[in-house]
């Protein structure tokens, strides 16, 4: 039996974790859904490591409970789920997946963008339900994507790989918003100019976000901020669900205060405001922007890479083609 025991806190591909086997004991959670607080704890009794997803909270309460713990390892970008601080202070190694979902995201958020823009849900739920019953000049008239003013909120790999296909692919103007400012010869690259929030929130046609969620970039986007923009304007949220006020955007939805919303993420998901369920201008996924295989494959082997690391085992242990 191997000393370091690892635990896969969710069900992933069995042939990458098949490369933890060698170096470590791993039990895993084969369950679709998350483990509540409690029983994570429980099933984290004696590991060393831990291979999360954006879904499981590591916190000090957790931390505290399971004292042999010395690396949590999450496939997602994203680590909003976890204390770093707390983490820090008890000396547990934290890692992320960040470069290997960039271009799928990207693609994904640029889609969800199209879609929100053009009003594809909408029209493709009419059709469905039997309503259509001749051509119309203005039926599902949208607004343009080529030629549009692009906003990106959070000009990260993510925001910068957004920025590409809407400068490079759709002729779109591109302003961003973000801490720091971009090196003038990537603004140069991508077409993009600098505009504190307000600015931009006024200038865009479509606005989408791509900041992470820290209590900083809490509501970032509510009601003061979204009254700024074009009624025309389309929303989309592919970061995280706290970003947004979701309550005050599904408000602003009913009201036409902007045209269309896209979300990916929601506060509280896999829950989602009732008042967005009902909205007819509201393009709703469930978290799925990294979601094509080859990706996931992707995240799933750099937090394998990451737990064989920060266990001491090497990051080329037992590593399989893609
Ligand atoms: C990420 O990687 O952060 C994605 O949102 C999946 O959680």
């Amino acid at each position: 039996m191997r000393s370091t025991t690892v635990f896969i806190a969710r069900p992933v591909f069995p042939d990458i974790i098949d490369r933890l086997r060698p170096h470590f004991d791993v039990r895993t959670h084969d369950g679709e859904a998350p483990l509540s607080q409690p029983e994570l704890i429980a099933a984290l009794q004696g590991c060393a490591g831990v291979f999360i997803t954006g879904s499981e909270k590591i916190d000090a309460t957790l931390l505290d409970a399971c004292p042999r713990l010395k690396a949590v390892c999450t496939m997602a970008v994203g680590y909003n789920n976890v204390d770093v601080p707390a983490c820090t202070a008890r000396g547990v190694v934290v890692t992320n997946a960040p470069g290997v979902l960039t271009e799928t995201t990207a693609d994904f958020g640029f889609a969800l963008m199209m879609a929100t823009a053009r009003r594809i849900s909408e029209s493709e739920r009419f059709l469905r339900e039997g309503k259509w019953k001749h051509w119309g000049v203005d039926m599902f008239a949208g607004g343009d994507v080529h030629g549009a003013t692009l906003g990106i909120l959070g000009m990260g790999r993510i925001g910068q790989a957004i920025a590409k296909r809407g400068h490079g692919g759709f002729d779109m103007k591109v302003a961003y918003h973000n801490r720091s400012h971009l090196a003038p010869d990537v603004e140069a690259s991508l077409g993009a100019t600098w505009m504190a929030l307000p600015d931009l929130l006024r200038a865009v046609d479509h606005l989408v976000i791509v900041t992470p969620y820290t209590p900083e970039t809490h509501h970032l986007i509510g009601a003061g901020q979204i009254e700024l923009m074009k009624p025309t304007a389309t929303l989309t949220n592919i970061a995280r669900g706290g970003v947004v006020d979701d309550a005050a955007l599904a408000e602003a939805l009913a009201a036409g205060t902007i045209a269309a919303a896209g979300l990916d993420v929601f506060e509280g998901e896999p829950t989602v405001h009732p008042a967005l369920l009902a909205l007819r201008n509201a393009v709703l996924t469930p978290h799925i922007a990294s979601a094509s295989v080859p990706t996931r494959r992707a995240m799933a082997n750099l937090a394998v890479d990451n737990l064989l690391a920060a266990l001491g085992a090497g990051p080329d242990a037992g590593r399989p083609p893609t």
